[in-house]
């Protein structure tokens, strides 16, 4: 049987005044996970939002914190993720010297962990620490920022990280990360992703509009 399809609404695009509220509309609407998008304004031309504001979300949602970290120096920062209630978490292998060693981190804190790799990382930059991940996330925009356009290229990077997690026998979450809609969606989900990380697709319309929006992303 395939692995059923999750949705990860991003928070990027949701209300930031009402941060609680959105989540809880999310969660309501079908989210199988929450996807908070954390950016230093160094590794990515970005600012968002830290350990503080999650720890404060934490109470508004019973799914799991997708934390996709987007900083460097990652490792100073991982415990503090972990404290305030991420159950992923997951990281750049450009932010920092030895992934493996960050990899490391997170699983000793019990959480799930994460590699990402950028529209311009090799697949191979995973070949060496698939045995500490639970999770490949593919890049499918250039990190920073929501509402860009899908990058079709990845579609076969996706079918490699496939590929090769077929090959562990174990289950590692596929996710990809940028320009989803329902059209997009397909074409990942066809190319072996079974986690989508979706921001404008999911928050547009408001609150009313989620659990459609949703929906039409499990294809
Ligand atoms: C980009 C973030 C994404 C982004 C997705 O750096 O990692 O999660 O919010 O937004 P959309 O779905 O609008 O492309
Ligand atoms: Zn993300």
């Amino acid at each position: 049987m395939a692995t059923p399809i999750r949705i990860a609404p991003s928070i990027l695009s949701a209300d930031f005044a009402r941060l609680g509220a959105e989540i809880e509309a999310v969660t309501k609407a079908g989210a199988d996970l929450i996807h908070i998008d954390v950016m230093d304004g160094h590794f990515v031309p970005n600012l968002t939002i830290g350990p503080a504001v999650i720890k404060a979300l934490r109470p508004h949602s019973k799914a799991p914190f997708d934390v996709h970290l987007m900083i460097a120096p990652v490792d100073p920062f991982v415990q503090a993720f972990a404290d305030a209630g991420a159950d992923g978490i997951t990281v750049h292998p450009e932010s920092g010297p030895h992934i493996h060693r960050t990899l490391q981190l997170i699983r000793s804190l019990g959480k799930k962990a994460g590699v990402v790799l950028n529209p311009g990382t090799p697949i191979e930059a995973i070949d060496n620490v698939i045995d500490l991940v639970d999770l490949i996330l593919v890049m499918s925009v250039n990190p920073g920022f929501g509402g860009q356009s899908f990058i079709a290229s990845q579609l076969k990077k996706i079918e490699a990280a496939a590929n090769r997690i077929a090959k562990t026998g174990r289950d590692i979450a596929l996710e990809v990360d940028g320009g989803i809609t329902p059209e997009t969606a397909r074409q990942a989900i066809a190319a072996g992703a079974n986690v989508l990380v979706a921001g404008t697709a999911v928050f547009k319309g408001g609150a009313s509009a989620y659990a459609a929006n949703i929906a039409a992303l499990r294809g």
